[in-house]
Parts: C-alpha cells; structure tokens; sequence
C-alpha cells in the first residue's frame, strides 16, 4: 500500500479521511444549492458510501480525492483532488480533478488553491501525463475554475451513468497536459 499523500497550501490542507469528517461531509452532501448540478442531494448513507469510496481511492494509489480543511481552523469544507474514472467514455481511461466545497465556505478561493495542489501533485510526484475535469454546462463556478487553471475546452460528451435523454447528461470536457502546465507555469 502507498503512503496516502497529505498537501500543503497556503491557507489549505488536503488530507485523507477521517470518521470526524462524515457529519460535515453529509452536510454538504445533503445541501440542495451544493448539489444541484448532480442529479440529487446524497442521503447520509450515500455520503458515507461515496467517503468510503474516496478514502479506499487513497489507500489504494496514495492519492485521490482529499478531504479539504483550513490549516486555521482543521474541519473538514469539502472534498478536491484527484480520482481514476470508474467508467468508460471516448476518453477513458483518465484521472479527474473534481472539487466540491462547502457553500459558507464558497467564493474565497479554496476550490482553487485546493486544485493548484492537487494539479501539482498530479504531474509532479503522481506523474501523470494528463489531467481531465468534466462538468455539465449550466455549471460555470465550476468550468471556469477548469479556465483559470489553464484548462482547455476538450470534446462534449453524454455521462454514460445517466440515461440518453436525462437533463442532466450533456457534459462538457476539460484537458490539461503536463507538457502545457509545465510550459505555463514557465510562463
Ligand atoms: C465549483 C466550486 C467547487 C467552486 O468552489 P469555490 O471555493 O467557491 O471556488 P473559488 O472560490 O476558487 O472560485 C469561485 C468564484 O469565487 C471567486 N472568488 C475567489 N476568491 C474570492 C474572494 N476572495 N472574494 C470573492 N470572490 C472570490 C472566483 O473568482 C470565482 O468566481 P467565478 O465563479 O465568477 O469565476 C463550488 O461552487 C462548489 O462546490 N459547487 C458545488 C459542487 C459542484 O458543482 N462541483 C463541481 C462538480 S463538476
């Protein structure tokens, strides 16, 4: 088993999984705002299931989706970072980046900072070649956040877990390579 990473930031720390993290994490689970570009809210069984899976993600690779929490004040505000695809599309197999954060905790820069660590870990240690993110098109927090970090505009595509003809399957496709995040971070 790899050692499961912890990373860094200025204001952030992305670790892995703790029993303390169920309660806030079914919160935001659970939050209709949070959630409304997902086909429902999650119940907390479904929230357990879903921290469960991420943190079986880290033990397996040492990585993955991390739990967020401020370093001034630890708690968990959300779940970024990294994840192996589960299903196949044109595309797959690939590695996402995926954030989701607490709404009080929205619009203070944490999805980013919390991205840039998991993008630098991603091509830095994990040694990925590239990096993919994927969203519905009603969701612009979330696709800009892909532009801000040097994402570019990749193929739509159906998201095969859902039903031709369900709203919510039309998606839109990010790409970032290693080669064009070296080269932008060179400036
Ligand atoms: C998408 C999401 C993760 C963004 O999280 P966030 O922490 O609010 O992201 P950021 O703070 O980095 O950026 C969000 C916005 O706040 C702005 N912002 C950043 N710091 C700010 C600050 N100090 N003051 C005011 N605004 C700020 C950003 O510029 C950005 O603006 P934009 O949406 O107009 O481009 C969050 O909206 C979320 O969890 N959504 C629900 C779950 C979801 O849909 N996840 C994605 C599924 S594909």
């Amino acid at each position: 088993m790899p050692e499961p990473m912890t990373l860094e930031g200025p204001r952030l720390r992305l670790r892995p999984w703790r029993e303390a993290d169920r309660a806030p994490l079914a919160a935001l689970n659970a939050d209709p705002e949070a959630m409304r570009h997902f086909p429902a809210p999650m119940t907390a069984a479904e929230s357990d299931a879903w921290m469960d899976r991420l943190q079986a993600h880290i033990a397996a690779h040492g990585w993955g989706f991390w739990c967020v929490e401020r370093r001034a004040a630890p708690g968990c505000i959300g779940a970024v970072g990294l994840m192996h695809i589960p299903w196949e599309a044109a595309f797959t197999p690939a590695v996402e980046i995926g954030w989701r954060i607490a709404p009080a905790a929205q619009r203070q820069g944490f999805a980013e900072e919390a991205a840039r660590l998991a993008l630098a870990a991603g091509f830095g240690p994990i040694g990925l070649a590239e990096i993919v993110s994927f969203t519905r098109p009603a969701n612009a927090p979330s696709w800009r956040l892909m532009e801000r970090l040097g994402m570019s505009r990749g193929e739509d595509f159906g998201h095969p877990r859902l039903p031709e003809g369900h709203p919510a399957r039309p998606h839109i496709l990010y790409r970032l390579s290693r080669a064009d995040w070296v080269a932008q971070r060179l400036g």
